[in-house]
């Protein structure tokens, strides 16, 4: 049996909160019910975030709660503070995502507040989750770039993932904010972070920018990482991360892993469809190498 690789497609979260055209829930939800077809097991589906910061996840709890359940599938929202967490838990959610970065003026920029001050507000929404028997997901933004400070120190990185194990996430994604990482750099933050943790409970979450992401998904795999972040047709980006352009599109990914042999569980049909779909609701280009291809070998 070929060994499995999850995937956490972030799409509907991470690719639609950076999209300049504010989509309907009724898409949103669209897209959800697409990629819910694809086989994936893991869709962040969006945030319980200040509608005034990031207007494209207004209401994510409503779309939440007008989804489908499935036993195979694990959604999830982004909760920021306790205040996110209410919303989630209200809506019968059973999987959050508490963020931070590796770097202050991230952090500050996007949840206006310092790396301290952030784990305060994460101890009520772990404290919450515990009593609610909710799953906590970390991120740590930044982890080898940073818009506003340049250069970040491996040793943080690994400092701050660390923390938020000890605090209880079960999984930690690390976020290359900016996709301006190579493989080499990337490499570095593992080593510092696997020193001290195993690699199965890390993930990573790799942006686009400068057409890194695949390469430094590559390295990953090479150190054992078994967990990558996704956006289907390479949504998005960060809004409090200037240029910065979407994740490694689920389709590229699809490609790579299943070239060398690891099982995702995608169907791909589906996945195409999916990916065609929302790049048409939203009128843009799909950057995906693969989709492109899949499609034009379709029309020949
Ligand atoms: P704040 O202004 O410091 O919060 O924002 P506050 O507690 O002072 O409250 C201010 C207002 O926000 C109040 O409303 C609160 O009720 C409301 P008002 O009285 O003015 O009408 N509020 C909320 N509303 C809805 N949901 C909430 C919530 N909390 C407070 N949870 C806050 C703090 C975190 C809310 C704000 O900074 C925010 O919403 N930031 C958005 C952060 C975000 O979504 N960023 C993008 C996701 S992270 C990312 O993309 C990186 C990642 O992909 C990994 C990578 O690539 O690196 C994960
Ligand atoms: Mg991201």
């Amino acid at each position: 049996m070929n060994e499995f690789v999850k995937i956490v497609e972030v799409g509907p979260r991470d690719g639609l909160q950076n999209e300049k055209i504010l989509l309907t829930l009724n898409d949103r939800k669209n897209l959800v019910l697409d990629l819910m077809k694809t086989g994936l097991q893991h869709i962040e589906v969006g945030s319980c975030v200040s509608a005034k910061w990031v207007p494209q996840m207004a209401n994510s709890d409503e779309l939440f709660a007008q989804l489908p359940q499935s036993p195979d599938i694990q959604f999830s929202l982004l909760t920021p503070n306790i205040k996110g967490f209410e919303s989630a838990l209200a809506v019968g959610c059973k999987e959050v995502a508490v963020f931070t970065a590796a770097s202050e003026s991230f952090t500050r920029k996007n949840i206006n507040c310092s790396i301290d001050e952030s784990f305060e507000k994460f101890a009520d929404v772990m404290a919450a989750a515990k009593a609610n028997d909710v799953k906590v997901r970390g991120y740590v933004s930044c982890i080898v770039d940073c818009p506003y400070e340049g250069a970040i120190d491996s040793q943080q990185v690994a400092y701050v993932t660390k923390r938020l194990f000890d605090m209880g996430c079960y999984e930690v994604s690390l976020g290359e904010t900016i996709g301006t990482a190579t493989p080499d750099r990337v490499k570095k933050v593992w080593d510092a972070c696997l020193a001290e943790l195993d690699p199965q409970i890390l993930a990573g979450h790799f942006h686009n920018t400068y057409g890194m992401a695949i390469a430094n998904i590559y390295q990953s795999l090479q150190q054992g990482i078994r967990v990558f972040d996704a956006s289907i047709a390479g949504l998005g980006g960060c809004p409090y991360a200037k240029g910065a352009s979407g994740n490694v599109s689920t389709e590229d990914l699809y490609y790579l892993l299943s070239r060398m042999g690891f099982e995702t569980g995608l169907h791909l049909d589906a996945l195409m469809q999916a990916s065609r779909n929302i790049s048409q609701v939203l009128n843009r280009q799909n950057p995906s190498n693969y989709a492109n291809a899949y499609w034009q070998s379709r029309c020949a």
